[in-house]
């Protein structure tokens, strides 16, 4: 069944010079790339993306960490990448969260690391489920900014100018 999911290549991934590899890796996939951009991660966006770990004791050093503090490289790449199995396929490639446990020739296998204070640099988020993904995708990107209608958009006035907005 065909579905969306997230990629961000974090902070550390673009400090390496990475993307390019990242990009090559995923296109082994087969899936499409519905939307991209670089962004910026305010402390607002990365607590609300990672809003179901706030009482991990990594959560603090996880948002500076997104949000480019740790290699003073405020920026990350986010993607939508949509087609059949695309979480699980994007999932695989990436390997296990934890970079020590990853598959030596996946993504985070190949370039991760676990930092001395215990938190995971592994270069790469993909949303974990369908749902999630639905919820992460709406908070990275507008609706006009994904070339394919992927949820439920309604119309929003502000200051008499209309904006398409997810519903
Ligand atoms: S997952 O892979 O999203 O299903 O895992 P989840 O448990 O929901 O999210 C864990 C995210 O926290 C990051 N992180 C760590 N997890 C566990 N232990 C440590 N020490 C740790 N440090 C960081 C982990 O990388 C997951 O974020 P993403 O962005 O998904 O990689």
């Amino acid at each position: 069944m065909n579905e969306a999911t997230l990629i961000l290549i974090k902070p550390d991934g673009l400090k390496k010079s990475l993307t390019g590899n990242i990009l090559t890796r995923l296109s082994e996939t087969k899936l499409e790339i519905m939307a991209a951009k670089i962004v910026k991660v305010d402390k607002g966006l990365a607590t609300e993306h990672y809003k179901h770990l706030k009482d991990k004791p990594f959560f603090n050093e996880l948002i500076d960490y997104i949000c480019g503090e740790k290699h003073n490289r405020k920026k990350v790449m986010a993607l939508v990448y949509w087609g059949e199995n695309a979480t699980t396929k994007c999932r695989q490639l990436a390997g296990a969260t934890n970079p020590e446990e990853a598959e030596p020739t996946s993504i985070r296998g190949s370039y991760g690391r676990i930092t001395t204070s215990g938190l995971y640099e592994n270069v790469i988020h993909v949303s974990s489920n369908k749902d999630e993904a639905e919820r992460e995708i709406k908070l990275w990107f507008t609706p006009a900014e994904v070339i394919v209608d992927l949820y439920p958009v309604k119309e929003s006035t502000v200051n008499s100018c209309t904006h398409v907005v997810w519903a």
